[in-house]
């Protein structure tokens, strides 16, 4: 079968490295795919959210499976177009999607399905807005409600400082047309995980769970960024609280998309935060992870071929979604510099030897190849990823393939993982 996969950043890498994997004989596509995805796929030349051109691509190929990797094609309908033409996705179609494209939308059905989340409203003027967070005593979270690339929430400690932020979105449109709406919502507080389910439509199964590090500095210090790392699984999600995870939220969300005719097939991302009062969601994706993702699948014992087609057109009870024991851990490398302005097409060494160890895989995600060398093309550059027995195992074995690896002003952090050491030290303290 040829499967194209969508996306070029590390999550859409490590898509790529689990699919070759399959029992199955697959021909890898990608599109635009990144020179790590290169190893396993023929990369065409044509951009996620070229909607066009990524439906005359599959249909003239024959594709017989789409894997989309980022949440704007999915948003804009990429899945509605692939599947009017006969072919097979492995996503959720636009109005599906909306569980991430529209924070409004979300919020409402988790109020409609009695689903756990922080209380919120939700408005489209600014006034409005305005009197509701003057109404509140405290802090609060205010969104905008559209896709903002992971940067459309920010946390009012006060209603001065709430009303500032609501001005900067609804009238300042920093976040454009995303920000028209906005939804106000109570602060939580608690550990957060990221639970990745895969579903086709009613039912699901879940992959192991995981955390990112969305700050960048050490101590989790420092702006936001897109996630400096990442590991798998995540030592708060006990099988207990998973299965209170899957009965209170996943499942009434599957059941609450079907029930408002916008059955959900694809992989679903619950942001989940752990409270004293149970597990909350504080967000939805409509895809994988970046870069949870990376720790995630190396952990996955089953044939992602197979789970995403069953997930695409057919049941997903079918098919087989183990998951391996031992941990996984990704680092980011970045470029010095990022989040904010940095320097680009620094070459990158080291990548061949830190591969010699075969319990580690270095996925590409802003690289490109200039004169046959690799080189550095945006802000988070790689994702060193390992596995082992052992959450320190990995986490050995990872930040020692982070030190082979070089370019110009990278920088990582040195802590991923800081929350699983803490409990895992404290376990063996205790036994
Ligand atoms: P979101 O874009 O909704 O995923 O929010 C981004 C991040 O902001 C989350 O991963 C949380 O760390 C934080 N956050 C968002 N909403 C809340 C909330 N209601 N309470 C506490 N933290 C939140
Ligand atoms: N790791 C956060 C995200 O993919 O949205």
């Amino acid at each position: 079968m040829k499967i194209l996969v969508v996306g070029g950043g590390g999550r859409e890498h490590a898509i790529t490295w689990k699919l070759a994997q399959s029992a199955n004989p697959v021909e890898l596509f990608a599109a635009p795919g990144n020179p790590g995805m290169a190893r396993h796929a023929t990369c065409v030349d044509i951009k996620a959210d070229d909607l066009d051109g990524i439906a005359r691509f599959a249909v003239a190929e024959g594709i017989g499976l789409v894997s989309v990797g980022p949440e704007v094609p999915l948003c804009l309908g990429l899945a509605d177009r692939l599947r009017g033409a006969g072919v097979p996705v492995f996503g959720p179609d636009a109005r599906a999607a909306a569980i991430e494209g529209s924070k409004r939308f979300a919020k409402e059905l988790m109020r409609k399905y009695r689903i756990p989340t922080a209380a919120f409203d939700a408005f489209s003027r600014f006034e409005d807005a305005r009197d509701y967070a003057r109404s509140l005593d405290g802090d609060m979270w205010i969104k905008a409600s559209g896709l903002a690339a992971g940067k459309g929430a920010v946390y009012a400690p006060d209603p001065v400082e709430a009303e500032r932020i609501l001005r900067e979105i609804m009238v300042e449109s920093v976040f454009g047309e995303s920000g028209s709406e906005v939804v106000i919502e109570e602060n939580m507080t608690g550990e957060e995980a990221s639970i990745f389910a895969v579903c086709d439509g009613e039912t699901f199964k879940t992959l192991v769970s995981s955390q990112d590090h969305k700050r960048a500095l050490d101590g989790d210090e420092g702006p936001n960024t897109g996630g400096m790392g990442a590991y798998a699984p995540a030592p708060l999600i006990t099988s207990d609280l998973l299965a209170r995870i899957e009965k209170e939220i996943l499942q009434p969300t599957l059941d609450g998309m079907a029930m408002e005719g916008r059955p959900y097939r694809g992989l679903l991302y619950a942001g989940i935060m752990v409270t004293p009062d149970g597990p909350r969601v504080v967000e939805y994706n409509c895809r994988f992870g970046d870069p949870e993702t990376q720790a995630v699948l190396p952990l996955l014992d089953g044939d992602l071929a197979d789970i995403m087609y069953a997930s695409a057109v057919g049941k997903i009870h079918n098919v087989r979604v183990g998951a391996k024991d031992g941990s996984a851990l990704c680092v980011v490398m970045a470029s010095g510099g990022y989040p904010g302005s940095y320097g680009k097409g620094y070459p990158i060494t080291g990548l061949e030897d830190a591969l010699r160890d075969d319990t580690v895989q270095v996925f590409h995600a802003g690289t490109e190849m200039r004169d046959g060398q690799v080189v550095t093309a945006s802000g988070r550059v790689l994702g060193v990823t390992a596995w082992g027995k052992s959450f320190m195992e990995a986490r050995e074995h990872a930040y020692g393939a982070v030190k082979k690896i070089i370019f110009k002003d990278a920088f990582c952090r040195s802590d991923i993982g800081h929350r699983a050491l803490k409990h895992y030290v404290q376990k063996t303290r205790g036994a």
